[in-house]
């Protein structure tokens, strides 16, 4: 079956269901047990029956196996947000005296969580250059249990190589984790590529219309599911059934949405590599682009979400041009239909690779609005740009 088949029809079973072609939505804190001896035994439920409300329901499920199909992954389980998959699939693993390898590019919460949270639990984290590859073994320790990846970076848009990555820490015994947001599984195979663990923010492409918050974490086996599993029941985080329904919703035309963003958003960055204004756009599907080797060998496409670099440092001169855009909105998140633009400080968020460039990083969400309209609007943009510098 093709991808774009098994998006319109996995995690849904309409003869099941009278028909109707949508999984039904269940509310359920309580589930009933027919007998004491059925309750007295319903740890034997954990793994795929449904227990109590918050390990799971036919509608939560119907977006699990959605996903998991999706990834080519085993199984897989919904959080309330993408940063709660992250945090969840970290604390899963992870052990007091355990050490942790993270790209130096990751997206900011995650630092965080590993600096001011993992920390407290007696777990060290060390950031690494995203380019390392291979040479990750050099870092990899007795107690490095999780080398986790985020490729392309969050904001600087770095690709990592993966498979020399996932080769090196498996000969050491450890797992590799990945956030896969930006490619999502249509754009990137994280299983094919060496990934245990692969996350993502549902919130974004999966849900692609701003109206909803999700996290989803896929393994690669049984014994990984497990693990996540019994590591993140814990924490009492789950999803409610409108979100795990309008999810799906996202999910029937993520290919279509998708094939969209990447056309508009490598028209425009072409566009803006031919401006007077712009010091280079970083974009892996550029020949351009110091990741674009790997992006092509490993990628099968790109998503609308990249960064230009302004020649300019000016921040009125900056704000001039961002604030007056009229289909552009300020804002943070991506991967809904709307364009937004945001001038994150990588400085902000580095330590293994500090950020040398000049000027002004302005990252852009590519939305599905007509590209005329887009480039329209930041042609006047600059046009404003120029008048306050
Ligand atoms: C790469 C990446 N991963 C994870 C997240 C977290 O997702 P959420 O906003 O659902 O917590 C984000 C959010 O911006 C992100 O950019």
């Amino acid at each position: 079956m093709k991808e774009d088949t098994l998006l319109v029809h996995a995690g849904r079973d309409p003869e099941r269901n009278h028909g109707i072609v949508n999984p039904p939505l269940y509310r359920a804190s309580t589930i009933l047990y027919p007998t004491l001896a059925e309750f007295a035994n319903r740890a034997a439920r954990k793994y795929t029956g449904f227990s109590y409300g918050i390990h799971g329901t036919p509608t939560t499920f119907a977006l699990a196996e959605a996903l998991a199909g999706l990834s080519g992954g085993h199984r897989a389980l919904v959080t309330s947000s993408g940063l709660s998959a992250i945090s969840l699939a970290l604390t899963a693993f992870l052990r007091q005296g355990d050490h942790v390898l993270v790209a130096d590019t990751v997206y900011g919460p995650t630092r965080a969580f590993c600096r001011q949270v993992l920390s407290r639990f007696g777990v060290e984290t060390t950031f690494y250059d995203p380019t390392i590859g291979g040479r990750i073994a050099g870092l990899i320790r007795a107690n490095t249990r999780v080398v986790y990846v985020e490729s392309p970076g969050s904001q600087t848009f770095e690709v990592q190589d993966v498979p020399a990555i996932a080769q090196a820490t498996h000969a050491r015994g450890a797992l590799v984790m990945m956030d896969n947001t930006w490619a999502t599984p249509l754009y990137f195979r994280a299983f094919d590529h060496g990934v245990d663990v692969e996350i993502q923010a549902g919130t974004k492409y999966i849900a692609g219309h701003s109206d909803l918050l999700l996290g989803v974490i896929v393994a690669k086996d049984e014994p990984t599911f497990r693990t996540l599993k019994d590591g993140t029941a814990a924490f009492g985080d789950c999803v409610a059934p409108d979100v795990c329904a309008l999810a799906l919703r996202g999910l029937r035309t993520l290919h279509i949405r998708l094939r969209h963003h990447e056309r508009s958003a490598l028209t425009i960055a072409r566009w803006l590599q031919r401006r007077p204004e712009v010091q280079r756009v970083i974009h892996p599907a550029l020949p351009e682009d110091p990741g674009h080797a790997l992006w092509r060998r490993d990628f099968r496409g790109a998503c609308g979400l990249f960064g230009v670099i302004l020649k300019t440092a000016s921040l009125p001169a900056v704000a001039a041009l961002v604030d007056g855009l009229r289909w552009f909105k300020i804002g943070a998140s991506w991967g809904g239909f709307e364009s937004l633009v945001t001038n994150p400080d990588p400085r902000d968020n580095r330590s293994a690779t500090p950020w040398a460039e000049t000027g002004t990083l302005l990252r852009l969400n590519i939305g599905l609005e007509a590209v005329e309209d887009l480039t329209a609007d930041l042609e006047e943009g600059f046009a404003r740009l120029n008048a306050a510098l």
